[in-house]
């Protein structure tokens, strides 16, 4: 996948974003860490407990590929609004075909059906990637999170409980999943 794969332009009377999903491009990176630094301090979504920096996610970026572990973004007119990225699952060679998927974006454009938009695109190409099932690793108390991939068809997998120590606080991950 190149160029623009796709377009949504739903007219419905919810407030919806008008947007195309690209391949991300490395220059896309300092916008791709602002939306995800945006969450780290509400500590609902990510383990990270600091800010991170372009600098640090660039070996990350870098491990992505458009024809096995993509990284997309979400553009709405010139500006990138959101950010799907697929990436190994377990290192072992007998998880190749399962991948993990992250999902972020921005604040100012929730609740406008780019998340369901992006991971509609993630369930519709995971086979021609050679994906044949999607994880998603979701702390228990991101409720938002769980009812969208909940929407978009997972079903809870497993529950790790306590596993996370976020500001003194123990929390649980939960992982969902769906065959694709
Ligand atoms: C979770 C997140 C990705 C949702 O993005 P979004 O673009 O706002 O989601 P959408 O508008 O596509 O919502 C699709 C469905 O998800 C559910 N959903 C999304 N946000 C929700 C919220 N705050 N509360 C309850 N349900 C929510 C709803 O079922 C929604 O459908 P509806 O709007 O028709 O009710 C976004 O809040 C975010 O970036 N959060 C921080 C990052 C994160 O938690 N990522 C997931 C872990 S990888």
């Amino acid at each position: 996948m190149t160029a623009a794969i796709s377009e949504d332009r739903r007219s419905q009377t919810a407030a919806t974003a008008e947007f195309k999903i690209r391949d991300a491009l490395e220059s896309d990176l300092p916008i791709i860490v602002d939306i995800y630094n945006a969450t780290v301090l509400t500590r609902m979504v990510t383990a990270e407990l600091e800010a991170t920096t372009v600098e640090a996610r660039l070996p990350w970026f870098r491990e992505h590929s458009p024809d096995e572990h993509p990284f997309w973004v979400a553009e709405n007119d010139g500006r990138v609004i959101g950010w799907l990225d697929f990436k190994k699952f377990l290192p072992r060679c007998a998880y190749r075909s399962t991948a993990e998927i992250s999902v972020y974006v921005d604040d100012r454009f929730r609740r406008q059906g780019v998340a369901r938009r992006l991971l509609e695109e993630a369930i519709a190409r995971a086979p021609s990637l050679g994906i044949t099932a999607l994880v998603g690793l979701i702390f228990a108390h991101n409720e938002p999170s769980l009812k969208l991939f909940e929407r978009l068809g997972f079903e809870r997998w497993g529950l790790l409980p306590r596993v996370a120590r976020l500001d003194n606080l123990k929390r649980d991950l939960t992982i969902v999943g769906r065959q694709v």
